[in-house]
C-alpha cells in the first residue's frame, strides 16, 4: 500500500502540476468573485452618501442636521466640553470636523451673553481661531459676514474629507470636534482616528459622539441594534471605547448615554504622548444614511 508521503512525488510530475494549476486557476477567480458582490455593494452605498451630502432644499433627507449651534453641541458633546473651549486663549485652535453650516463656531464668535445657563456654552466671545470642515460647503450669509470681519481667524475647508488633507495644509489644534461628522460618518475609520490624532496637539482633546453603538457602560438590551458594530479579529463583539482604549498615548473617556433615544456613547480623547498606533479596522459593511450603517472588524 503506498504511504500518504509516497505519493507527494507525484505532484512534481509535470501532468498534475497542469492539472492542480487548472483547478487553483478554476478556484481562484471564484474566491474573488464571492467578495465582489460585497465590494460593488459598498461602492453602491458610497454613491448613494455622496447624494446625500450634495442633497439640497427640499431634498435634504430628514435627519440630516447641519445647523446645530453651540449649545446643541454642549448638550451632546462629553462634560469639559464648554470649558476647555472657555479656557483656550489666542494662540490656541479648534477644529469642527464635519461643521456642516458652521454654527456651533458662529455661537462662538458671537458676543457673550452673561444671562445665557453655563449649559448653554456662555463664553468669553470667541478667542481661539476656528476651522469648519465640511464635505460639501453649507457656509449660509452670516459665515461669509463673520468670516468678512474675522479674517484669518475663521476658515470653513470644504471639497473633501478630512482624510485627503495633509498635516501641512491644516496644521496643529488644541481642540478637534465632530457632532455626527466625520467619526460618524467615515468608511474607514482607523485611518480617521490617526488622522484626527496627527493633527492633535499633545494635551489636547478630541471630542465627539457616536449613535447606536454597543455602549461601554451598559448591558445591550435584548431590542438594540447597531448602526455601528464593530467585531475582534475573531468576529465577537468589540465596543467602539474598547477599540478606542487599545490606541497608544491617549486617554480615552467614555460616557455612555443608555437612556438617550437614540443611545449614544460620548467620547472624550486625550493626547498623551506623540507614538499613537491606531490598531486597524477592516470595513465589512457599508449602507448610505445619516448617519450611514457601518460594520468594522479588527484585523488581526
Ligand atoms: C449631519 S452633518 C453635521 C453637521 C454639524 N456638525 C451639525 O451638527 O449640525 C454631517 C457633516 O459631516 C461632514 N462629514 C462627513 N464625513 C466627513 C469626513 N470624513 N470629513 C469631513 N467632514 C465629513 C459632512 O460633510 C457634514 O458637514
Amino acid at each position: 500500500m503506498r504511504s500518504v508521503n509516497s505519493s507527494v512525488p507525484g505532484w512534481k510530475t509535470g501532468g498534475t502540476v497542469v492539472a492542480v494549476l487548472m483547478i487553483l486557476r478554476a478556484l481562484g477567480p471564484a474566491g474573488s468573485w464571492a467578495q465582489e458582490p460585497a465590494q460593488s455593494r459598498i461602492e453602491e452605498e458610497t454613491s448613494k452618501q455622496k447624494k446625500i451630502y450634495e442633497s439640497r432644499g427640499a431634498d435634504v433627507p430628514g435627519g440630516y442636521i447641519t445647523n446645530r449651534g453651540l449649545s446643541d453641541y454642549a448638550g451632546l458633546l462629553p462634560s469639559g466640553f464648554c470649558d476647555v473651549l472657555s479656557r483656550l486663549d489666542t494662540s490656541r485652535r479648534w477644529l469642527d470636523i464635519g461643521a456642516g453650516a458652521g454654527q456651533a463656531i458662529l455661537d462662538y464668535y458671537a458676543p457673550p451673553d452673561p444671562a445665557a445657563p453655563a449649559e448653554k456654552c456662555a463664553l468669553p466671545g470667541g478667542l481661539a481661531s476656528a476651522v469648519a470642515m465640511s464635505i460639501e460647503d453649507r457656509r449660509t450669509a452670516a459665515w461669509h459676514q463673520l468670516a468678512a470681519s474675522l479674517g484669518e481667524r475663521i476658515r470653513y475647508l470644504t471639497g473633501k474629507s478630512l482624510r485627503h488633507y495633509s498635516l501641512e495644509e491644516l496644521g496643529k489644534f488644541q481642540m478637534i470636534t465632530d457632532v455626527y461628522g466625520g467619526f460618524s460618518y467615515t468608511d474607514d475609520l482607523s485611518r480617521f482616528m490617526e488622522k484626527v490624532l496627527s493633527l492633535l496637539e499633545v494635551g489636547g482633546g478630541f471630542y465627539t459622539i457616536v449613535q447606536h453603538v454597543h455602549l461601554d457602560a451598559a448591558k445591550d438590551g435584548p431590542a438594540s441594534w447597531y448602526q455601528t458594530e464593530l467585531v475582534d479579529a475573531a468576529g465577537g463583539n468589540e465596543k467602539v471605547c474598547s477599540w478606542l482604549k487599545k490606541i497608544t498615548c491617549v486617554k480615552v473617556g467614555c460616557e455612555s448615554k443608555s437612556a438617550w433615544e437614540p443611545p449614544t456613547e460620548q467620547i472624550n480623547i486625550r493626547k498623551v504622548c506623540s507614538d499613537v498606533s491606531v490598531p486597524r479596522m477592516k470595513l465589512l459593511k457599508f449602507e448610505a444614511g445619516n448617519p450611514p450603517g457601518r460594520r468594522f472588524q479588527l484585523e488581526p
